[in-house]
């Protein structure tokens, strides 16, 4: 379901298929060829443009898959840039190095495998971004692991925000559901980050932090 008219969401959907080049590309089939969920070159694109837009060297991804996010963000980042990769799938990690490596953006980045909660909390110092694609279920807890490892002024960037459109079906009781509504509820109500839900394809929510 898009939650746009339809001739919009093809306007949309052809913009986000229009070739970025020969390695997202690659990437973008190897996910379709196994129905794996990546934000897709839409959402790639404000990952880039936010991270050169704040100056961004330090970047914490929850929810890494293989890498495609973690490229867009890794090409943005200057050579001093780091950028912490972490999924539960070890597979995960190790074909996501591969598709850095391939980029020349392996010497930025830190392959973690486990639980991106975990992680995040066992590794030491601020971010500038922290970007979360976990499940779904687990997005609730998010805010409050990011107000303590953001600096003033970083940016919590969440996916799939609208998931769907499923957050507007009342009926709709899935945990998945009720875990996007609670984030949602959370970073609209905080004081501690300025909060927008922007409608880039399934939804991005962009949470500044004040204090
Ligand atoms: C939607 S995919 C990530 C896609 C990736 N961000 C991209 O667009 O390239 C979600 C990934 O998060 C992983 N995952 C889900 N919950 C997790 C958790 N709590 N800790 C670590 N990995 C998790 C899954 O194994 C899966 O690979």
């Amino acid at each position: 379901m898009s939650v746009f008219d339809p001739a919009m969401a093809d306007y949309l959907g052809n913009l986000g298929r229009r070739g970025e080049d020969p390695l997202l590309e690659e990437m973008l089939n190897y996910g379709r060829e196994r129905n794996f969920p990546l934000i897709g070159p839409e959402v790639g694109r404000f990952l880039y443009q936010l991270t050169v837009l704040m100056g961004a060297k330090r970047i914490f991804e929850m929810g890494s898959g293989y890498g495609y996010s973690a490229l867009w963000f890794a090409r943005a980042l200057p050579e001093d840039g780091e950028i912490y990769l972490t999924d539960g799938e070890a597979e995960n990690m190790t074909k996501a190095r591969e598709f850095l490596t391939r980029d020349g953006q392996d010497q930025k980045a830190i392959f973690l495998t486990g639980y991106a909660q975990d992680l995040l909390q066992t590794t030491p110092g601020h971010f500038d971004i922290l970007f979360c694609d976990i499940d779904k279920e687990q997005y609730p807890e998010v805010l409050d692991l990011a107000r303590d490892r953001l600096r003033v002024g970083g940016a919590l960037v969440i996916d799939n925000l609208i998931w769907g459109g499923r957050v507007a079906d009342v009926e709709n009781d899935q945990l998945s559901t009720r875990g996007v509504r609670a984030f949602t509820d959370r970073m609209w109500e905080s004081k501690d980050f300025a909060s927008s839900l922007l409608p880039i394809r399934d939804g991005v929510g962009l949470c500044v932090k004040l204090r």
